[in-house]
């Protein structure tokens, strides 16, 4: 059997969210979204409202239940608040991936389904991940209309005036995950999906006197597909990986990391738009200056803007992590750009991001164990 899943590369992420509208609203005018397409009651969706959202290689889509029967919806969301249900890999073949996965480990969410309209067809099948996620395996190369059958062109055609975030694609998507579970599901993405793990930081890597974590990377032998997992790691406070298994309450989608070519235009932009990213103090760019990186960027714009710079392997990255969006503290998002080849995880900017985050977590009184 093929060592391989015709995997492409991401395709759409979905959400389920108390109110598609609003959510799909806040993308648009603070991420600089295009609202693309739409399906609900109007194009023959009784139970579900759905906003297609794109912008250059992102596909998003936001969904909420319009109904109490669309328990998959109402009961995902109160359970875990808004958050990521399922993302995707764009598969040559959705069969033959889906079949490959099954008889590695994968374990099933649903059957192979195919979709049809007079604008063609789709194939999607799906594999469980985490407590309540997916991973989608679709092929939408034979539809020529918006996104999948259930669709059409937006109701409401609304002006939202915003600043261009130059937001590209999907980097990677990060999972958090309960005590002694990391292993495992380290495991189900390298036998399921043929898997690499990549980088692990250990005991010790990322923590502060108070708490800790511990992370692994998996990634895709066939395409640019990169998963971190992180878990707690005992500390005499409360981890944030803890704090966010408390609140979600189970395993899911911590952030998603987008890509920009011009993160400096990004951020300035993306605050324009009044997008809150954690804080960084000034004390991290005086250490920055002391380093002396080799970078192109001028160190007083990335401190202006509050970016983080980490030296990587061949190049180096330029990161920055915007506070929880919804009102858990739970899925955020991360904006990066590598430079000059950068593949991995710089750890001086994964430590600052733990600490930031510690920060606002004894802001929000979930730092101490009851
Ligand atoms: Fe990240």
């Amino acid at each position: 059997m093929s060592n391989q899943l015709g995997i492409i590369g991401y395709d759409f992420i979905e959400f389920y969210v108390g109110s598609a509208k609003m959510w799909a609203y806040w993308h648009a005018k603070a991420l600089g979204f295009n609202i693309t397409g739409y399906s609900g009651p109007e194009t023959g969706v009784k139970d579900k409202t759905s906003y297609f959202l794109t912008l250059r290689n992102l596909n998003f889509v936001i969904s909420s239940a319009v109904k109490p029967s669309n328990v998959e919806i109402t009961s995902f969301v109160q359970k875990h608040g808004d958050g990521v249900k399922r993302w995707s890999l764009k598969v040559k073949d959705v069969k033959k991936a889906f079949e490959t996965a099954l008889s590695n480990g994968g374990v099933p969410s649903g059957t192979l389904k195919k979709y049809e309209d007079e604008n063609g067809f789709i194939e999607e099948a799906a594999i469980k991940l985490y407590d309540d996620t997916e991973i989608v395996f679709i092929n939408r190369d034979s539809y020529k209309g918006i996104f999948r059958p259930g669709f059409g062109k937006p109701i409401q055609k609304i002006e939202i005036t915003k600043e261009p975030t130059g937001l590209l694609e999907v980097d990677h998507i990060v999972g958090n995950v309960r005590t002694n579970e990391m292993d495992i599901w380290e495991n189900y993405f390298n036998k399921t999906l043929f898997f690499e793990t990549f980088l692990e930081f250990g005991a010790g890597d990322i923590s502060t006197k108070y708490s800790a974590l511990l992370s692994k990377v998996v990634r895709s032998k066939e395409a640019p597909i990169k998963n971190p997992i992180n878990e707690p790691y005992e500390g005499v406070k409360k981890s944030q990986i803890e704090e966010y298994i408390d609140e979600y309450l189970g395993s899911g989608i911590q952030h998603i990391a987008i890509s920009t070519t011009n993160i400096i235009e990004s951020i300035r932009a993306l605050r324009a738009n009044g997008v809150e990213f954690l804080s960084v103090p000034d004390t991290y760019y005086e250490a920055l200056k002391e380093k002396g990186f080799k970078v192109t960027e001028n160190i007083d714009d990335l401190k202006k803007y509050g970016i983080l710079c980490d030296t990587e392997g061949k190049g180096y990255l330029l990161q920055l992590f915007t506070k929880p969006i919804g009102d858990r503290p739970t899925f955020f998002y991360e904006i990066i750009q590598r430079r000059e080849g950068a593949e991995g995880f710089g750890q001086g900017n994964f430590q600052s991001l733990f600490e930031s985050i510690e920060r606002d977590q004894q802001l929000r009184g979930n730092f101490d164990r009851e």
